[in-house]
């Protein structure tokens, strides 16, 4: 048996940073992401009875170290699941244009729950497949989903997971700059472990939230472009706040992620409705509306020598691709 799905990454506009429970990747809040719709992952899981083991390649490199035991817990937990011993090749591979600092574990983790859990006979629905989808990675949760969507933080394994905002007239884009490739010096687990347990903005962070996540429904629900936009970008000044607060301080921010921002609010003095957002790296990400995205794309590449750019806009739920 062999299943390949599909998924696309997302980027929150109100932010998960903190978790309540590792053990179940529950969240300490509530998140909203747009579903973007560049740089899918792909993947296929075929079950190898006999196998001793898990197999997992990515763009046909075997995996190793902590991506392979991460990929291999999870399927661990499909097996659980499914009652089954047998081992499985996991082949992954990502469209994502080299260096788009678009995080990938959010996609990942979400196809390979969808055609994990096909493989081993399981028939989820969307919810549980998007509670399955976090236990590999938080993000994943809303990346099962398209266009806008909502991770309720939940009190327990059951009752955390995400579902698809109410349709709304907003429209939206996003624009990834990426000024600065290459790996972060924290990863975002390590870094929002350290946020939590040091930070003491952190308790801050866990009490605003909910306040802003309804601010934002709400603007999504009107299609107020001004209120998503502010809203996104506070909500991530403020997570970069509370990572400052860490112990060691977690900073994931250069000189360059200061230009991008002060050109962001360059590009609202001049009339062009722009608001940035960040996630855990340097990049800059610009939301704005989908006329102006071209407008955004020509201010960066004017302003930065070696920006690399990619216009986004919401993108579609994980599905399955095919099955042998
Ligand atoms: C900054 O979902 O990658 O992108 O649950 O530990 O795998 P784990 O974390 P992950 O964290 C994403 C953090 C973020 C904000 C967000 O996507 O909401």
């Amino acid at each position: 048996m062999s299943i390949t799905a599909v998924a696309y990454p997302n980027i929150a506009l109100i932010k998960y940073w903190g978790k309540r429970d590792e053990t179940f990747n529950l969240p300490a809040t509530g998140s909203l992401s747009m579903t973007l719709d560049v740089a899918p992952t792909r993947t296929t899981v075929t079950l190898a009875p006999g196998a001793d083991d898990d197999v997992a390649t990515w763009r046909g490199e075997a995996m190793s170290g902590d991506d392979l035991t991460r990929v291999r817990s999870f399927l661990d937990l499909v097996r659980e699941l499914a009652g089954s011993r047998v081992r499985a090749v996991v082949e992954t591979a990502n469209e994502i244009p080299t260096g788009a600092g678009l995080a990938s574990s959010a996609s990942g983790f979400a196809a390979l729950a969808a055609a994990a859990s096909g493989a081993y006979g399981l028939d989820l629905t969307e919810r549980d497949l998007s509670r399955l989808a976090r236990r590999g990675s938080g993000s994943a949760a809303r990346s099962v989903f398209g266009a806008l969507v909502q991770w309720h933080a939940g009190r327990d394994d059951a009752s955390s997971y995400a579902e698809p905002l109410p349709a709304s007239a907003l429209e939206l884009a996003l624009v990834v700059a990426v000024l600065s490739p290459g790996r972060k010096p924290v990863g975002s687990r390590e870094a929002m472990r350290r946020t939590a347990a040091t930070s003491p903005f952190f308790p801050a962070w866990v009490a605003s939230v909910p306040t802003e996540l309804e601010a934002m429904r709400r603007a999504i629900a009107d299609a107020d472009f001004g209120a998503v936009g502010e809203l996104a970008e506070a909500n991530a000044l403020r997570m970069h706040a509370t990572m400052l607060g860490a112990v060691p301080p977690v900073r994931y921010w250069n000189a360059d992620t200061v230009a991008a921002l002060d050109l962001v609010a360059q590009l609202r003095t001049d009339g062009l409705s722009a608001y940035a957002t960040m996630d855990a790296g340097p990049n800059v990400k610009v939301l704005c509306r989908p006329q102006d995205a071209g407008a955004v794309a020509e201010r960066f590449t004017a302003a930065f020598e070696d920006v690399n750019l990619l216009i986004a806009g919401p993108g579609p739920g994980v599905r399955i691709e095919g099955t042998r």
